[in-house]
C-alpha cells in the first residue's frame, strides 16, 4: 500500500458554530477559527475539516445550503475564507470542507424555481411525485423522523426530502443538475481547498418510488432506509462524480457512508479504483446510538472495529474516530466522571493507534461531555426537536423522551468549544447561540495546557509520538486478549517493529496477561498513570480506565522475535 500525506495526517473537525466566535455576536465565525490556527498547529493538527460554511438559513445548522458559492453572513466573507485558506497553508496545514450535495435548502434558487410551476427547467432537480388518493406516494419515514413527502400546494405534487422538508433531495438522475454540482465542487478546487467531507453520499440514489414499505402496526410511515442507502446503482453516479470533479487535483476525500457495510467498505475505498480516500462508517455510530436503550458491551467495540481494521488490511484506509458533531461525546458514553481524564485519555488510545487516518471532534482533546438541558426549549437540534414532537404524540411520558435526549441528542456535541474559565468559557464576549457546559470552569483549554497530565497534553503527545513512529501509521494490526471483557490490547506491526496499544476500559482493575510479549519499561513510550519500573513483564493489574502504548524492538518475523526473547 501507498504510504500518502492524508495517510501520515491527523484531521480536526470544527463545528464553525460553536468553536470561536470573533466578533461579539456569541455565533462562532471564520475570523475565530484564524485565531485559533497556532493553537491547533501547536496540537499537531495537520488537516482541518470544517462544518458547512454556505450561505444557508440553518434549518439544519448548515447542511440546508442556499448557496454553494458564498459564506453564511454571521460566519464572515468570502474574502474571510480565502484568508482562513491563506493562514492554514502558512502554517502548513490543510483544509477540506464539507459538500453537502445529497440535498439543498427549500430557499436555494433552483429548489425556489423548482417548485415555482412544473413545467420549469428546474422541475427535476429534484424529486417530485403526485400523490395517490390525496396521500403520499409512498409511506417511507424519512432519516428525522416522519414522512420523506411533503406537498405543495401551488403544483400539487410531492417533493421528496430526507432528511427535514427545508432540505430537499436533489434528483441524481437528472444529468444537468449532477454537471451543476461538479461545476460547483470544481469551483472550489480551483480556489485551493484540499479535500472534502462528503455529508450523506450513500443516499444519492433512491429505489424505484412506488415501492411502499410493509405495514407495520401502529406506524403511518415506515421506515425505508435500505430504500434510499447504498441502493444498487449508485456507483454510477459516484464514479461519475470521481471522474468530474474529485479526481482532478490532488485532494483528500471522506465520505460519511451510512448503510455501507465493512463487505462493501472496500468498494468505496480501495486503493486502485475506490470512489474516496476513506468513509466514515456508521456501525460503531450506530452501536453508540444504542446507548440510550442499553450499556454498550466493550466486546462489541472490539468486533467492530477490528472488523473494519482487518477487512481494510492491503485495500484500503480507515477514516479512525469516535466523536463528530452528530453523536454524543464520547466519555459521556464510555467513560467515568469520577474518571474523566484516565477515560478520555484512555479511550483516545484505543482508537488514534489504529491503523487508518485519526480525527479529533473539537473539545474531545479537553475531555468536553454531555450538556445537560432542562427543558426542549433549550434544544436547537432539528432533529432531536423532531424526535420529540414525534415521541409526545405518540404518547411516550415526557420525562422518559427528555431522558433519552439527554443521552443521545446532537446537541450533546455541539455546546460552545471551552476554551478558558473566563465568561462563556471564552468563546464569545457576547450572548452564546447556545448554552455553554457549566462544567468549562474544570474543562477548559487553558487550564489543560498548563497541567502537564491532562488530557490535551496527552493527545499533543499520542500526536507526536504517531508522527514520529511510522508502525503506528502502516504497521499491521492485530488484536490480542480477544475475549477479554474490559481490556482492548492490539499490536502494530511494521518493518522490524512492534507496538503494542493496551487500554482498559472499565471503572475497575483488570488484570492483563498476554504470556507472548514481554514487555519492559524502556519501551513504555506513553500512559496515563504512574508505572512501575519492572524489567521484564507479561502481566500486571491495569487500573481503571488505565492505558499503555510500548513499542518494541524487536525482528522482523514475529517467530525469529519470539525466539530472542
Ligand atoms: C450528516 C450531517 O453530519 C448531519 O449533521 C446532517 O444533519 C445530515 N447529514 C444532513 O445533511
Amino acid at each position: 500500500m501507498k504510504q500518502l500525506w492524508w495517510k501520515e495526517a491527523v484531521f480536526y473537525e470544527i463545528y464553525v458554530r460553536s468553536f470561536m466566535d470573533s466578533t461579539g455576536d456569541g455565533i462562532g465565525d471564520l475570523k475565530g477559527i484564524i485565531s485559533k490556527l497556532d493553537y491547533l498547529k501547536d496540537l499537531g493538527i495537520d488537516v482541518i475539516w470544517i462544518s458547512p460554511m454556505y450561505r444557508s438559513p440553518n434549518c439544519d445548522n448548515g447542511y440546508d445550503i442556499s448557496d454553494y458559492r458564498d459564506i453564511l453572513p454571521e460566519f464572515g466573507t468570502l474574502d474571510d475564507f480565502y484568508d482562513l485558506l491563506k493562514q492554514v497553508h502558512v502554517r502548513d496545514m490543510k483544509l477540506i470542507i464539507d459538500l453537502v450535495i445529497n440535498h439543498t435548502s427549500d430557499l436555494h434558487p433552483w429548489f425556489i424555481e423548482s417548485r415555482s410551476c412544473r413545467n420549469n427547467s428546474k422541475r427535476n432537480f429534484y424529486i417530485w411525485k403526485q400523490g395517490i388518493k390525496n396521500k403520499e406516494p409512498n409511506n417511507w419515514k424519512g432519516i428525522f423522523g416522519g414522512s420523506v413527502w411533503e406537498y405543495d400546494r401551488n403544483t400539487k405534487e410531492y417533493y421528496f426530502h430526507l432528511f427535514s422538508k427545508n432540505q430537499p433531495d436533489l434528483n441524481w438522475e437528472n444529468g444537468k443538475m449532477r454537471e451543476e454540482i461538479y461545476d460547483m465542487i470544481n469551483w472550489w478546487l480551483e480556489r485551493g481547498v484540499d479535500g472534502f467531507r462528503i455529508d450523506a453520499i450513500s443516499h444519492i440514489k433512491k429505489d424505484v418510488l412506488d415501492k411502499k414499505m410493509p405495514y407495520v402496526k401502529g406506524e403511518r410511515y415506515v421506515d425505508a432506509f435500505e430504500r434510499y442507502t447504498n441502493v444498487q446503482g449508485i456507483f454510477y453516479y459516484l464514479k461519475e462524480l470521481k471522474e468530474k470533479a474529485l479526481n482532478k487535483y490532488d485532494i483528500v476525500t471522506v465520505g460519511e457512508a451510512n448503510g455501507v457495510t465493512v463487505e462493501q467498505a472496500p468498494l468505496w475505498v480501495n486503493e486502485k479504483d475506490g470512489i474516496f480516500n476513506m468513509i466514515f462508517q456508521f456501525e460503531l455510530l450506530d452501536l453508540f446510538e444504542s446507548q440510550s436503550y442499553h450499556k454498550i458491551s466493550i466486546l462489541d467495540i472490539k468486533r467492530i472495529l477490528s472488523k473494519w481494521q482487518k477487512v481494510l488490511e492491503n485495500k484500503g484506509w480507515n477514516a479512525l474516530f469516535i466523536e463528530n458533531h452528530d453523536v454524543p461525546r464520547i466519555v459521556s458514553i464510555l467513560g467515568d466522571n469520577e474518571y474523566l481524564r484516565e477515560s478520555a485519555t484512555c479511550i483516545a488510545a484505543m482508537y488514534f493507534m489504529m491503523k487508518g487516518t485519526p480525527f479529533i471532534y473539537q473539545g474531545q482533546e479537553i475531555g468536553m461531555t454531555n450538556i445537560k438541558l432542562e427543558d426542549i426549549e433549550e434544544y436547537n437540534d432539528i432533529k432531536s426537536k423532531e424526535f420529540y414532537c414525534t415521541k409526545i404524540k405518540e404518547g411516550v411520558p415526557k420525562e422518559k423522551v427528555m431522558k433519552i435526549l439527554g443521552l443521545s441528542s446532537r446537541d450533546n456535541a455541539r455546546s460552545p468549544m471551552q476554551w478558558n474559565d473566563k465568561k462563556n468559557a471564552g468563546f464569545t464576549t457576547g450572548i452564546p447561540w447556545f448554552s455553554v457546559n457549566e462544567n468549562y470552569k474544570k474543562i477548559n483549554v487553558e487550564n489543560q495546557l498548563k497541567d502537564s497530565k491532562s488530557i490535551l497534553n496527552f493527545y499533543k503527545k499520542m500526536i507526536s509520538i504517531r508522527r514520529e513512529n511510522k508502525v503506528f501509521i502502516y504497521g499491521n494490526y492485530k488484536m490480542i486478549l480477544k475475549d477479554h471483557m474490559s481490556i482492548f490490547a492490539y499490536t502494530r506491526t511494521f518493518k522490524g517493529e512492534k507496538a503494542i496499544v493496551i487500554c482498559n476500559l472499565s471503572v475497575v482493575n483488570a488484570l492483563y496477561r498476554y504470556d507472548t510479549i514481554k514487555l519492559n519499561y524502556s519501551n513504555f513510550l506513553l500512559g496515563n498513570y504512574p508505572i512501575d519500573k519492572e524489567k521484564y513483564a507479561t502481566e500486571f493489574v491495569l487500573k481503571p480506565y488505565e492505558t499503555r502504548i510500548y513499542k518494541l524492538n524487536c525482528l522482523e518475523e514475529d517467530s525469529v522475535w519470539k525466539k530472542n526473547m
